[in-house]
């Protein structure tokens, strides 16, 4: 009986909710952002950073789900500026995606609105600058995306939600890092690491007893990051959008590109305690602290800084704990788990192997021995006005090849509504970090060594957590499944931004012949033009 009435309250909660949809048009929020350079000294050094509204970093989008966003972004850099949005899922909508295989740079002293819906969305997110290394100098901010009223959220409401960006850092001008490679070198290790935009002070104010969300994402560069608070442990509830199993964790691995939600709580004798983040696998640690500060804290930080942890296995350890909670709804009432991922049969598999070697004497990264070269014109335009000659479907292969890395504008092809599995394949020593545009994928599996297909035994078919950027460890692989139901030209990358930049990406062009807009929606009328789908050209 118990369980009877259960099922009813659920079903009025979705009726309810059904009504409330019918009546409601999705809201609007309007943003007016102006991009400038100026002047910040993170590191105690002066240098050029790009400022929106006079911020670093960016201001926060507080959003709802389904939310309408309209971003007006003015470009008064000396530079073409695109942002993107991490994690945002531009549903049937990848001329929003912000990356330059989807549209024309703003050109300095214009303007261009983005119109994106966060359709079917909660979570924690960032945005962030894509072109050259504009990222490297700031341009990135936090977006969150909260529940709608009647849907219920697998956690009491936190007494405040705090964004933090952290990230390693450079002293050196975003331009020169860019010319760096440009001229067929590597980076250097960076010089440090930033905690909202600070390498010292930043403060998370706390009152005794209360419990904080805390949304990390790692905007930084290169370097895997490790978060702590002395004497405090973290209960993990979301990542990237999902809900997850509520594990508690004394530190949290974030790497480049991810974003993860934990619930702290003011449990401690009233006084200062070190928020610590540190560089994971690399031979210097570099590290940084800010503070945790209990409004009647009676003294200062002391005590040693917490340690990072050091070994490979406690991240695998992590990683494998992170799993998503089948009950807890997540954008809709349904619960998370409704969707049986775990019995749907694979369609297409693909292997991605990343490579690295040197095309005409300079440093290159490839995917399957592809390394990636932008085309004159952004190809989701190229797509929409037809033009010929600019990227071959298909000039990246499906499986890792043995042969030398070679320069094309490298774009898989792929059916719309296909089921498939991804391998990451990585006999690198470093750890990599994988992003896809326009998705969430479920992490299946992620062992240390090669992939064989027996190694299909140990996934997991059952709680994956649901995500859109994953870590792969060295000499290691990370099996993903993704159910393609978003048309576009999405682009898949390395979120380490040296190797992104030097051709560790491609585009996934999921296709169908379908021409409704259903399936996606038409050129925004305000799409800016350039290359061989300027006017001029057509
Ligand atoms: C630039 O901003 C103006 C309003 O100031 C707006 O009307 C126009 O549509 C924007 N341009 C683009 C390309 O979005
Ligand atoms: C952290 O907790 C331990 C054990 O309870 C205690 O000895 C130590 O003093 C605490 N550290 C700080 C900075 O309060
Ligand atoms: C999962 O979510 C439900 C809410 O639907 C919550 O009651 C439960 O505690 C969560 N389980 C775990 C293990 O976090
Ligand atoms: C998956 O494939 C098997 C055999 O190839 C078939 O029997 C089964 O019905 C398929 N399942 C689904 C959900 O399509």
């Amino acid at each position: 009986m118990k369980v009877k009435s259960m099922n009813t309250r659920a079903m009025i909660t979705t009726l309810l909710f059904l009504i409330s949809l019918a009546f409601a048009e999705d809201p609007y929020r309007f943003f007016e952002w102006h991009v400038t350079y100026g002047n910040i000294s993170p590191l105690g050094v002066a240098q050029q950073g790009i400022l929106i509204n006079g911020k670093f970093p960016g201001p926060d989008i507080i959003s709802i789900t389904n939310d309408n966003l309209i971003i007006n972004v003015f470009n008064h850099l000396d530079e073409p500026f695109l942002l993107s949005w991490n994690g945002i899922r531009n549903w049937k909508n990848s001329f929003q995606d912000g990356v330059y295989g989807t549209m024309c740079p703003i050109p300095p002293g214009k303007n261009y609105t983005y119109a994106l819906q966060v359709k079917d969305q909660i979570g924690s997110f960032y945005y962030f600058p894509s072109l050259g290394f504009h990222k490297a100098a700031g341009g990135f901010g936090g977006i969150r995306i909260s529940s709608r009223a009647l849907i219920p959220v697998p956690f009491p409401t936190p007494a405040d939600d705090y964004t933090l960006l952290v990230g390693d850092w450079y002293k050196t001008n975003h331009k020169d890092l860019k010319a760096q490679l440009d001229n067929g070198g590597k980076l250097p290790l960076p010089d440090g690491i930033l905690i909202n935009g600070r390498s010292s002070g930043a403060t998370l104010n706390i009152e005794p007893g209360k419990t904080y969300r805390l949304r990390i994402s790692n905007v930084g560069l290169q370097n895997s990051l490790n978060f702590r608070i002395q004497n405090h442990t973290m209960k993990l509830v979301e990542v990237e959008g999902r809900y997850t199993i509520q594990n508690l964790f004394s530190s949290l691995d974030v790497h480049v590109g991810q974003s993860y939600s934990v619930l702290i709580t003011a449990d401690q004798p009233a006084k200062d305690y070190y928020v610590v983040v540190s560089s994971r696998f690399t031979s210097k640690i570099l590290t940084t602290t800010g503070v945790l500060h209990y409004s009647n804290s009676v003294a200062p930080v002391s005590g040693p800084i917490p340690d990072g942890p050091i070994k490979l296995s406690w991240s695998f350890n992590q990683a494998r704990a992170i799993r998503t909670n089948l009950t807890a709804s997540g954008p809709r009432p349904n619960p998370q788990g409704s969707y049986r991922y775990g019995v749907i049969n694979i369609t297409r598999t693909i292997r991605l192997a990343n490579n690295l070697g040197h095309i005409e004497g300079k440093q290159r990264y490839a995917v399957n021995s592809a390394s990636f070269y932008p085309a004159d014109t952004p190809l989701k335009l190229v797509d929409y006005f037809k033009i010929d000659g600019v990227y071959k479907p298909g000039s990246i292969s499906d499986q890792p090849t043995n042969g030398a890395i070679f320069p094309t504008t490298s774009v898989m092809q792929a059916d719309f509504r296909a089921f498939v599995e991804v391998i990451f394949e990585n006999s690198e020593d470093i750890v990599q970090s994988w992003h896809l545009d326009g998705y969430s994928f479920y992490v299946v599996g992620m062992e240390l060594g090669k992939w064989s297909p027996a190694s299909r035994k140990v996934y997991n078919l059952n709680d994956a957590i649901l995500r859109c950027t994953i870590q792969v460890y060295p000499r290691s692989w990370t099996a993903i499944y993704i159910a393609l139901d978003n048309v576009g030209m999405w682009n898949m990358r390395s979120e380490i931004w040296e190797r992104q930049y030097l051709g560790q990406q491609f585009y996934m062009r999921v296709y169908t012949t379908s021409t409704s807009l259903r399936d996606e929606y038409l050129i925004p009328k305000n799409a800016l033009l350039c290359g061989r789908a300027s006017s001029s050209h057509r």
